[in-house]
């Protein structure tokens, strides 16, 4: 169990990096590692709603990995369906609200009637509320937006000068959440690799050399107790010296 940190994000996002130097390691099938990749992401979401972060944000599969060899899409997109069927009684039991963000339209047509099977029977729940980018990209997410404004304005619902900060952020992806605080990123590289750019302005950063398969609760500790040893600014001054 994570120990509980005293300044708690609010809403984490993770990059689960490292399935395939696992599997390598091990000899084994990279589609096993991504398998491996479920035990944290259980994990993840058991501390998470011990203790009590609003909003967790996962990085499973991004528009740029549709560039993959096919059977290792297909493999990931097996994986989502199995972890669908398998996860999302236990998720309701819990109180999670489930829902993927992405470009679902491009997702396999079974797996887009499951996801959206599984988000309206959690979209009651007011626990843990748990984003699975699936086909996401950052990019994608900010010209989505962008098309979505574009078509407001051509039909004359909105003005030009209305299109502020938060009426582009209203037409993101996570619209309904609050940015996330913290970004983790396991596998050791350390890049956004397009996540979620325009969410991530204010977070901060983790990076960890463990592979995702490797991550436990013990490594979320550890990234929450950099997080709470930051000093938040948003740009302003230190609170000491702006007085
Ligand atoms: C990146 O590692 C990981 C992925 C592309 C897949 C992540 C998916 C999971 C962990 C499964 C989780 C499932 C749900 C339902 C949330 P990589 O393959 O790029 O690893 P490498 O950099 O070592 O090659």
């Amino acid at each position: 169990m994570a120990e509980a940190a005293a300044n708690l994000p609010g809403h984490i996002a993770i990059t689960m990096d490292g399935n395939g130097r696992w599997a390598a390691a091990r000899g084994v099938p990279r589609a096993a590692g991504h398998k491996a990749g479920l035990k944290p992401v259980r994990m993840c979401i058991e501390e998470c709603t011990h203790l009590g972060v609003g909003a967790l944000t996962l990085f499973a599969f991004s528009s740029e990995n549709w560039g993959r060899p096919p059977e290792e899409v297909g493999s990931l997109m097996s994986l989502f369906l199995e972890a669908l069927d398998s996860e999302v009684a236990e998720l309701h039991e819990k109180g999670v609200r489930l829902r993927f963000v992405g470009a679902r339209g491009s997702l396999p047509v079974r797996l887009q009637a499951r996801i959206a099977a599984a988000e309206e029977r959690t979209a009651g729940n007011r626990g843990l509320a748990l984003q699975v980018a699936v086909s996401y990209g950052g990019r994608w997410d900010i010209v989505q937006a962008a098309q979505a404004l574009a078509r407001e304005c051509a039909s004359g619902a909105l003005r030009p000068e209305e299109i502020t900060e938060a009426a582009f952020a209203a037409r993101l992806s996570l619209a309904q959440l609050p940015d996330p605080d913290l970004h983790i990123r396991t596998g050791g590289e350390h890049r956004i690799s397009n996540f979620l750019l325009w969410q991530l302005a204010y977070a901060e950063l983790y990076f960890t050399e463990r592979l995702w398969p490797e991550f436990t609760a013990a490594d979320l500790a550890a990234a929450l107790r950099f997080f709470a040893s930051r000093e938040r600014r948003f740009g302003q001054r230190p609170a000491a010296a702006s007085a």
